[in-house]
């Protein structure tokens, strides 16, 4: 959460700033600053509430050849303020710092920097890292940044910069990500590269630990001990248009509609002459033989591709999977058995949670697949192997095409399992995978519902509280969906797996509360209708979504989505995208910030 940036060079760095933490917005959006560093001075600048405020603050401001630091806020340590808005000084005002992270110990630091006569202003642990880098400070930005880091515990990317220092950024990382921009005559940092993508390709991924210190001609790199690192730089081979809304009206539609193309992109990427090849990322005959179980640990959406994992692993391998979330997962002692494969969700590859989770794991002896869609993020470089999901950069706070390419990566790792178990025919794993093969060319189909949900939403906004139900593959699909529209319309969600429902839950059906009722397999369908039958004799209104062909009684389903035919076992594929475009037009019409829903943020880097 929070995105910072820093720019040292002969461009405007208003607008660098600016512009970098527009980019960044997605990451937190409660306040926003900047410090920058010019003729000498170092003045800051913030306000609190979204980044559009700062620009009208900062409208006509230039500095063409300073340098500077941005901020833009998720709130952890005190209300979202002008106070507790980023940049944070020091008493004199002459040293400013912009966090990402939580410093955990910040209480005992406050108390000591206090006793020593540092006056606060904020209710932020990020004040404590201002005051400490004074503290330290003699002549030399670089050792005070390196003594006062000793100091911390938790998390943080941390930029700074001094009045005494009129050239120079210093950038420090533990537990949060931070990328440098190596730039012409120019250097970035920022806590995620759509953010310097218009100016530089050229990225270095800092490591936990490490301090860069930048100036316009030079990065230079030091470890934990002082001791400078040679690190490559990474060729970005994204585009910035790729991270734009291109014409549609917010990120999410924009990336919903992306979903055929990324699916059929992650999919590309593994298929060899009718084969999905895992091989690079360890999943053989060796690792099959010789596993008796299986994890697969996330958060939020990303844990729902792994209920998925769960039931279609099971399924086509006959392998024990344990589905669970990360923040649970990470203290509870959780039983790993050495050489078990733990297989790790996530778009950005850098929640705390999963991060730690998968840090876990990896010390009780298992060995990680994981799947990422940012690359070069923390949990790419430190899984033993990573399967990327070229989902392409995603902005929108609610995840739908990340969603989409994990899954597409969740069925090709069950169908080389179900293989290479021998627990599925060859003939059954050529069939579904050419079935998989065919789903981003149904996806085309399936965007075709765009319209029909639009006038579904327009009719069903106003509800209190909407129920999401399925069985099987369908119930685990009814979650994502639940998520989704309760993270961006604020409507009370919940997903039941249809037969639970008579088990207390059907008692807060009333007269029009709206169920969703997902029925696409087939086997169940009979028994799922049943389910429906009790939620409409209690008053429910029904959104049912089903195959083409399916028999869905007109008397009970109030809305009918119809989507194109394939396996049952793909049905979460094709059904979640119908419920993504119902999540979007229910918020569009509840006049709420679709991109940036409330008290979220895109990129979970606290625990
Ligand atoms: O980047 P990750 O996939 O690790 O993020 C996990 C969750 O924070 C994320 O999926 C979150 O639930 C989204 N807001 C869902 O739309």
């Amino acid at each position: 959460m929070c995105g910072i940036v820093g720019y040292v060079g002969s461009k405007d760095v208003v607008t660098m700033l600016l512009n970098g933490l527009q980019k960044l917005e997605y990451r937190g959006y409660d306040s926003a600053g900047v410090a920058i560093v010019a003729n000498g001075c170092l003045e800051v600048h913030k306000t609190k509430g979204r980044l559009s405020g700062l620009c009208s603050l900062m409208d006509g401001c230039k500095a063409p050849g300073a340098v500077g630091i941005g901020h833009t806020r998720w709130a952890t340590h005190g209300e979202p303020s002008f106070e507790n808005s980023h940049p944070h000084t020091n008493c004199a005002g002459d040293i400013a710092v912009v966090h990402n992270g939580i410093i955990e110990n910040y209480m005992k630091l406050k108390k000591w920097l206090q006793d020593e006569g540092a006056v606060f202003v904020s209710e932020t642990d990020t004040e404590v890292v201002a005051h400490l880098i004074n503290h330290f400070y003699t002549d030399d930005l670089l050792s005070a940044v390196q003594a006062a880091v000793t100091h911390l515990e938790g998390s943080y990317a941390l930029g700074v910069v001094s009045e005494k220092h009129p050239d120079m950024i210093v950038a420090a990382r533990k537990d949060s990500p931070l990328v440098v921009g190596v730039g012409n005559s120019e250097n970035m940092i920022a806590s995620d590269i759509p953010a310097i993508l218009e100016y530089t390709r050229d990225v270095i991924f800092l490591e936990d630990k490490e301090i860069a210190v930048l100036d316009c001609r030079s990065v230079r790199i030091f470890d934990e001990y002082g001791k400078p690192v040679n690190r490559d730089s990474y060729h970005v081979d994204w585009d910035a248009a790729q991270a734009e809304k291109g014409g549609y009206e917010h990120f999410m539609i924009k990336e919903i509609f992306e979903e055929p193309r990324v699916m059929a992109d992650t999919f590309m990427s593994r298929y060899k002459e009718g084969m999905i090849d895992l091989s690079d990322i360890g999943i053989d005959e060796k690792l099959v033989r010789s596993i008796r179980k299986v994890g697969v640990i996330a958060c939020g959406t990303a844990f729902h591709a792994c209920m998925v994992g769960k039931y279609i692993i099971e399924r086509l391998a006959r392998i024990p999977v344990e589905a669970e979330i990360a923040s649970e997962f990470r203290y509870r002692n959780p039983l790993i058995e050495p050489g078990q494969l733990v297989i790790i969700v996530s778009q950005s590859g850098e929640t705390a949670d999963t991060l730690a989770a998968m840090r876990e794991a990896k010390k009780r002896g298992a060995k990680i697949a994981a799947i990422v869609n940012v690359v070069g993020s923390t949990i790419s470089r430190e899984a033993d192997a990573v399967l990327y999901t070229h989902a392409g950069p995603e902005i929108a706070v609610a995840s739908t095409k990340a969603y989409n390419t994990q899954l597409m990566a969740v069925y090709m790792i069950a169908l080389e399992l179900g293989r290479l178990s021998g627990n599925l025919p060859i003939e059954d794993y050529i069939r579904y995978v050419e079935g998989l093969k065919n789903i981003p060319q149904l996806m085309n189909t399936v965007l075709q519902t765009k319209d029909q949900l639009a006038r579904i939403a327009s009719r069903h906004f106003s509800q209190n509280s909407v129920f999401f139900i399925g069985r099987g593959l369908d119930y685990v699909l009814s979650m994502e969906a639940s998520l989704k529209l309760k993270e961006i319309s604020y409507i009370h969600s919940e997903a039941y797996a249809a037969g639970e429902l008579k088990h207390g839950t059907i008692a807060l059906i009333e007269d029009g509360t709206l169920v969703v009722a997902t029925a696409m397999q087939r086997r169940l369908f009979d028994k799922t209708v049943s389910n429906i039958k009790e939620v409409k004799a209690r008053g429910a209104k029904v959104l049912a979504v089903c195959f083409e062909g399916s028999d869905m009684p007109a008397e009970i389903a109030d809305e009918v989505i119809t989507l194109p035919d394939t396996d049952d076992i793909f049905a979460p594929l094709l059904a979640v995208t119908p419920m993504q475009l119902f999540a979007y037009y229910m918020t569009v019409e509840k006049g709420f910030d679709v991109d940036k829903p409330r008290n979220l943020a895109k990129s979970v880097t606290v625990e």
